[in-house]
């Protein structure tokens, strides 16, 4: 824990994150990297059970915004981690409830319980006080906010959030909101196959809406999803994840449906333009009056090449394409990385050009998870069918003696063993 004074230091006074008083004309030319971000992530004993604690450092490219380094401690729960009572009060199942308890994950637990923070969040504010916490990342769950996924809000799900933050905020910890994280209503899923579809994008907004609405004058910092490529690629490429499709070979499991080729492309493709939409709405409607910020945060390995030669040089900068590139490169210029269009091919969705100009520039800040780094070292581009992992066309390890994989590597597999649900 520490925290340097600083002008824009993240004390419990939020600094202003407005934009430029003229939104509509903010260019690429406007944004520069005022200092890097880099989040550490911890084990942490917490409620009897092992999370990840992230010491984040807020990058902040909005132009017109300068400061010295800064950071803060952070604690960060997912709903599903944290809540239980997922068919209290009205509650609908999101994906993962239903992933879970079809006893998917390796160690057969579920959401249903978790920390049970629905019922003991006074507890750990407490808790989070006694440990001079400074502030404090939760996600909202979709399902218990707009059971129906559209539409009408519950209000035994709004209650509690406004509960939470309240006592948040009483006990001075500043309040970090995760809008997406990995989860959806089950109901958008059977009605139109959640992230794969374009409808998603209205519906996130509109979700998006209703926490901004109903939370923002006490929240000024929203993230919209959490770690894009995870997402993408556990739900749609090897089917770890919550709604857990996939193709041959690319599964752990043999999933009947699924295109691991191509899905997790387009779900990211449409995890992009909701999070440009939900911004650009916020920005709009919110942020000349509650004057918080809203930004996206990217899982992050860091790449060194295996060798010096030319080629492993280029698969480092080509991994970091693949994993920053795919997600932030849209939001900062407008379009994928250009060795991803090349690589991907048709697979790859394109921007039109009116949604490049709705997602460049929309982030005004930039929260990287960051796990640890890898070596990495060419390898040829596969000839037959390729998914994500296929088309970085590289081997990477996480140690120079280890032999390399051309599979991505999750990291959260090396604590698997030690903790449950610890994907979140
Ligand atoms: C998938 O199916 C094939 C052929 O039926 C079988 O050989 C393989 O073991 C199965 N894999 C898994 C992970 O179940
Ligand atoms: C996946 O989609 C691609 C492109 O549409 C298609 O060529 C391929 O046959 C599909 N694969 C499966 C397993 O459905
Ligand atoms: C997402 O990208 C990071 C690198 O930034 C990588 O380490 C991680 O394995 C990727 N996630 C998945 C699910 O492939």
């Amino acid at each position: 824990k520490q925290a340097n004074e600083s002008k824009c230091s993240l004390g419990s006074n939020p600094p202003a994150l407005t934009a430029k008083p003229n939104k509509s004309t903010t260019t690429q030319a406007d944004y520069h990297l005022l200092h890097v971000l880099v989040s550490f992530m911890w084990l942490w004993l917490f409620s009897f059970q092992l999370v990840y604690v992230a010491l984040v450092y807020l990058l902040r490219i909005l132009s017109g915004f300068s400061c010295s380094a800064s950071m803060v401690s952070l604690l960060c729960f997912s709903f599903m981690q944290y809540e239980g009572a997922v068919a209290e009060d009205g509650r609908s199942p999101s994906v993962w409830d239903t992933f879970t308890q079809a006893g998917k994950m390796s160690d057969k637990s579920t959401g249903d319980v978790a920390a049970d923070g629905y019922h003991k969040y006074k507890d750990d504010v407490k808790l989070m006080v006694d440990t001079n916490l400074e502030a404090y990342r939760f996600s909202i769950s979709w399902s218990r906010l707009i059971p129906n996924g559209r539409g009408a809000v519950n209000p035994k799900g709004l209650e509690y959030y406004n509960n939470l933050i309240n006592e948040l905020v009483q006990h001075g910890i500043q309040v970090h909101v995760m809008l997406s994280h990995l989860d959806f209503p089950q109901v958008l899923d059977d009605e139109y196959a959640g992230w794969l579809s374009p409808k998603i994008v209205e519906d996130f907004t509109a979700f998006a809406d209703v926490c901004f609405r109903e939370f923002g004058d006490r929240v000024s910092y929203w993230t919209t999803i959490d770690e894009p490529n995870v997402s993408a690629l556990g739900s749609y490429d090897n089917a770890l994840f919550a709604p857990g499709r996939c193709s041959n070979p690319f599964g752990i499991t043999n999933c009947t449906v699924g295109n691991s080729t191509v899905e997790p492309y387009i779900a990211a493709h449409n995890m992009i333009l909701a999070h440009a939409s939900a911004t650009r709405l916020y920005r709009e409607k919110y942020q000349a009056a509650q004057k918080g910020g809203v930004g996206i945060n990217v899982y992050s390995s860091w790449s060194y090449p295996m060798t010096n030669s030319d080629v492993d040089v280029e698969a480092a900068k080509r991994y970091l394409d693949f994993v920053f590139g795919w997600i932030l490169e849209p939001l900062v210029s407008g379009d994928y990385p250009d060795v991803m269009k090349k690589n991907v091919g048709s697979r790859l969705p394109s921007f039109t050009k009116s949604q490049s100009q709705v997602v460049k520039g929309t982030v005004d800040f930039i929260g990287i998870n960051h796990y640890y780094s890898m070596y990495v070292n060419d390898r040829p581009l596969d000839k037959g069918t390729r998914d994500y992992s296929a088309d970085m066309s590289l081997y990477q390890r996480a140690s120079k003696t280890i032999p390399g994989s051309s599979k991505v590597i999750f990291s959260t597999m090396l604590v698997r063993e030690t903790t449950s649900l610890n994907y979140f």
